[in-house]
């Protein structure tokens, strides 16, 4: 299912969209090819996804890149991962850059991620932090749980050292300690190639997201899909808890 652009109403975009990109190694499997083929091809849907969200005027897109449960994967897989995200940054920079797309990794950066590929990451938001068109949010070793566990950790510190008190701890707090603490909340979550859970996703920014699934494999995917996705949300009726 694909959407025109043109049939989508401009004023009620959501304000933060995230992708959980599923389904490489099924899309190589199908053509007989090794897992890591699906990831190679999951590039010029992740590009082609940018271009649409640009088009459309989104201001915020995470996508899920690598998650803290990755690791579990052949060596030999993680490897390739770890190579193809730095390589890509490498290549996509300066298109990212010449599209006034401001680049942000989320996620854990100490070990086990390897040192040159956390210079690519910095290199990579310290030459895009200027723009405001869009940001690319790429979660990479990124977990819900750890991020939750990493503001907790600031939390604790806060207190300790006298910052902040106990009972004045809020869900403002634990939001200005998330690794973006200025993202607004995910209002729609698509998840590619047909599973339908959040597998450590955003789970404090997504709390009232609306879930988009859809069959489509990450290496398929195309922007006529991230449309078809804006115009679901633009059918779903929000209620937020009220009546
Ligand atoms: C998503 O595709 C990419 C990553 C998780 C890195 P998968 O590699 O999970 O593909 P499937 O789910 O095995 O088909
Ligand atoms: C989620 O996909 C992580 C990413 C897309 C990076 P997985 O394929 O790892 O999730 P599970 O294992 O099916 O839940
Ligand atoms: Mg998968």
């Amino acid at each position: 299912m694909t959407e025109d652009v043109a049939d989508l109403d401009r004023t009620r975009l959501p304000a933060h969209v995230g992708i959980i990109m599923d389904g490489n190694g099924r899309w190589a499997a199908a053509r007989g090819l090794p897992r890591n083929a699906g990831h190679e091809q999951g590039e010029s849907a992740l590009f082609d996804t940018v271009e649409g969200a640009l088009q459309l005027g989104l201001r915020w897109l995470t996508v899920y890149a690598f998650s803290t449960e990755n690791w579990k994967r052949p060596p030999s897989e993680v490897a390739f991962l770890l190579n193809f995200n730095r390589d890509l940054l490498l290549r996509r920079a300066d298109e990212l850059d010449e599209r006034q797309v401001r680049v942000r990794f989320i996620g854990r950066r100490r070990r086990p991620v390897p040192r040159r590929l956390v210079h690519m990451i910095e290199a990579t938001e310290a030459r895009t932090a200027r723009h405001r068109r869009l940001t690319l949010q790429v979660a990479f070793n990124y977990g819900g749980r750890a991020e939750l566990v990493d503001a907790a950790r600031r939390v604790a510190t806060d207190v300790a050292e006298g910052r902040l008190r106990p009972d004045k701890v809020s869900e403002k707090s634990i939001q200005a300690r998330l690794y973006e603490p200025e993202a607004p909340d995910v209002d729609l979550l698509v998840r590619t190639s047909g599973e339908q859970r959040l597998s450590n996703f955003m789970l404090f920014q997504a709390a009232y997201a609306e879930l988009v699934f859809t069959n489509v494999l990450w290496p398929e995917f195309r922007r006529g899909e991230l449309f078809a996705a804006v115009a679901e949300f633009q059918r779903r009726q929000r209620r937020f808890g009220t009546v």
